[in-house]
């Protein structure tokens, strides 16, 4: 990394968490991740969900076919894990390179989940084979149990899932996705080994009031769910210090307005385009500037055993705030733009 006040050219950084879907939304939302990321971690929510190696593959080359020529972009797959999930085909496409990890949605948990673990004992063998290969199992980290009040969903499921995986399997690889809580980060800094954590830029700048005071705002609607200030402060010292377990995932999600602003709106933040600008500022406000690349650029590639990208990215600080649009149009209908709602003077050097 060099650094000036106003200049920042860093290693190009990754995402190591997001929702890209297919097809003409694939098409419209690709270019936002790669003017700034080299690689992606692929979420497998798709309908019907990427269950199989050969599924990972096909939709691997539905990407690449998406991206447009000249432009650098490095898709990597992840299979979602259901309770008829093979073990020989997980350990088989992780060592052919098809994919680079597995994805645990507990039933019933976020958009798409439905053919996901109901019951985590089921899966332990399949989590054993990944355990002995290697295999990063990435997690949504929140209790299904109706019962359980939305907002303690996480910490029930540190409570009642992880940690008990964690002692019967202790060499899997795991990563808790988008964490939002003080119980998660500090369950994350407690443990010396196999486990990192992805933490979103929403996360990072906003909490529930945000979404719920003086009015609903659909477009600040994701699960997990934004919680109060203190554990977004949580999230923030978790992030800016520099410690190689917490690195950046998007968790970009795009929906349709449509399906955004319903009776029943689905969950999911479009912030895929401005999202290092935002982690630049947030980081510089905080005087933290020092650990941004550590963050967006080198943890990742570290837990995944991955090399670091050669290419760079140069951010300045400009005079003027960013003028985010508000939309994304695509052939199927708007996007919402993540609004982070404060002024964001670093941009992208292109
Ligand atoms: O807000 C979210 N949106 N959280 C998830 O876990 C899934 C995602 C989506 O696919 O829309
Ligand atoms: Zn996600």
């Amino acid at each position: 990394m060099t650094a000036n006040l106003n200049q920042l050219k860093i290693t190009k950084p990754d995402d190591w968490h997001l929702h890209i879907r297919d097809a003409e939304i694939m098409k419209a939302v690709l270019p936002a991740t790669y003017r700034w990321a080299s690689r992606a971690i692929i979420m497998p929510n798709l309908v019907p969900p990427i269950v199989t190696g050969a599924d990972a593959l096909s939709y691997a080359g539905r990407i690449k076919n998406s991206i447009e020529s000249g432009a650098e972009f490095e898709p990597l797959l992840t299979l979602y894990l259901t309770q008829n999930t093979k073990a020989e085909d997980v350990v088989e496409s992780y060592q052919q390179g098809i994919i680079k990890a597995v994805k645990l949605y507990p039933a019933g948990a976020t958009t798409n989940s439905q053919n996901g673990v109901a019951d985590i004992k089921k899966v332990y063998p399949v989590l054993a084979a990944m355990s002995e290969a290697s295999i990063p199992l990435l997690i949504h980290g929140e209790a299904t149990d109706p019962q359980i009040d939305i907002f303690d969903r996480e910490a029930v499921f540190i409570e009642q899932i992880l940690e008990p995986l964690r002692r019967e399997l202790p060499d899997l690889r795991i990563v808790m996705e988008h964490i939002t809580t003080k119980q998660a980060a500090s369950y994350v800094l407690n443990e010396s080994r196999n486990l990192g954590a992805t933490i979103t830029p929403h996360h990072l700048v906003l909490n529930r009031n945000v979404m719920l005071a003086g009015g609903i705002r659909p477009h600040y609607y994701c699960l997990p769910i934004l919680k109060r200030e203190s554990h977004r402060l949580a999230l923030i010292d978790a992030a800016i210090k520099g410690d190689k377990r917490f690195f950046l995932g998007t968790d970009s999600a795009p929906h349709l307005d449509g399906a955004k602003i319903d009776v029943c709106g689905c969950a999911g933040v479009f912030n895929a385009t401005f999202a290092v600008e935002i982690l630049a500022q947030l980081f510089d406000n905080l005087g933290a500037l020092n650990n941004l690349e550590g963050f967006v650029s080198l943890h990742g590639a570290d837990f995944y055993k991955l090399p670091y990208n050669k290419e760079k990215l140069t951010l300045f600080k400009s005079n003027t705030a960013l003028e985010m649009p508000k939309t994304l149009q695509t052939e199927v209908g708007n996007i919402t733009l993540f609004d982070p709602l404060m002024p964001v003077y670093w941009q992208i050097l292109e």
